[in-house]
C-alpha cells in the first residue's frame, strides 16, 4: 500500500501531523528539496537563504529527528542474502536505513550557487555525524547520503521538457555527458536501504556521471 501525504516540511506543525501517521519505519528517503536563486553571495537576500535552508536543511533534519525515533522502536532485522548464515545475517541486520539526498554540489562548488551548495554541505556533515550516533550496537541504524549529478526532474528542465540554460554546461562537466535519470538515482536510495549495503554507513555515494572527478 502506498500513502501519500502533502505538505511543508518546513513546517514544525506537519512533520508532526506527518509523523503522527506512521506507526513504523524501516527505510526512510528525504529528498525533497529547492533550488537557491542563481546569484553570488553578495547579491542573495536573508529571505532567499532562509527559503532555501528551511527545506534542504532544517526540513530535512526535522524528518531524520523523526525518522530516527521512529526506528529505535524497531526490533533489528537480520538480513538473510544469498548464501549467508545465521550468523552473518544477524550481524548484519538493523532497525532502519535513512538516505539523504544531498547533491554533487555538496562536495564541489558551482558559480552563483553558494546557498544551494552549503545546504547539501550541510546534508552531508549531519548524515556522518549521525551515522557515528546511531549506526553501532545497539542502535543500527544506518544512514547515508546520495549526491546526484545533473538530473532530468522537474528542478533542471522546463514544461516542455528542455534543459534550463543554467544547466546545460554542467551536463558536459561530467565524462559521460548527459544527464541522469530518476531511476538512476532511486537504484541506488534502494541499495543503501537494502541490507545489500549492510556494512555502509555516513557516506556520501555519488551518482553523478563523473561530474565531480572532472
Ligand atoms: N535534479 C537534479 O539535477 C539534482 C541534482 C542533485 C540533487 N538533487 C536533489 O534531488 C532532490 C529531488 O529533486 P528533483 O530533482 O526531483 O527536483 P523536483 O523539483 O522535481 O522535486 C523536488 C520535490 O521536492 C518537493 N518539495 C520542495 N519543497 C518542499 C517542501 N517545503 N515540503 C515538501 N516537499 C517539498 C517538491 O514538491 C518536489 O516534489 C532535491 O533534494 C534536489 O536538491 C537534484
Amino acid at each position: 500500500m502506498v500513502k501519500t501525504v502533502t505538505g511543508n516540511i518546513s513546517s514544525p506543525a506537519f512533520i508532526t501531523d506527518l509523523f503522527s501517521q506512521i506507526p513504523s519505519l524501516d527505510y526512510a528517503v528525504n529528498c525533497a528539496g529547492v533550488l537557491g536563486q542563481e546569484k553570488p553571495t553578495a547579491e542573495v537576500s536573508l529571505e532567499e537563504f532562509d527559503r532555501v535552508n528551511a527545506v534542504n536543511y532544517r526540513g530535512l533534519w526535522m524528518c531524520v529527528k523523526e525518522e530516527l525515533k521512529l526506528m529505535l522502536k524497531n526490533d533489528i532485522k537480520p538480513y538473510y542474502g544469498f548464501a549467508i548464515s545465521e550468523q552473518d545475517a544477524k550481524t548484519r541486520g538493523q532497525r532502519g536505513s535513512i538516505v539523504n539526498i544531498a547533491s554533487q554540489l555538496g562536495l564541489v562548488g558551482k558559480t552563483q550557487a553558494s546557498v544551494y551548495t552549503a545546504s547539501k554541505a550541510a546534508v552531508l556533515s549531519m548524515t556522518r555525524s549521525d551515522a557515528i550516533d546511531y549506526s553501532k550496537p545497539p542502535q543500527q541504524i544506518r544512514i547515508n547520503s546520495i549526491c546526484p549529478g545533473v538530473v532530468a526532474t522537474g528542478m533542471t528542465t522546463n514544461e516542455a521538457g528542455e534543459v534550463s540554460d543554467r544547466l546545460k554546461d554542467a551536463i558536459h562537466i561530467a565524462p559521460m555527458a548527459r544527464m541522469g535519470l530518476p531511476s538512476e538515482i532511486a537504484d541506488a536510495a534502494v541499495w543503501l536501504c537494502s541490507g545489500e549495503s549492510s556494512f555502509v554507513t555516513g557516506t556520501g555515494i555519488v551518482v553523478d556521471g563523473g561530474y565531480v572527478i572532472n
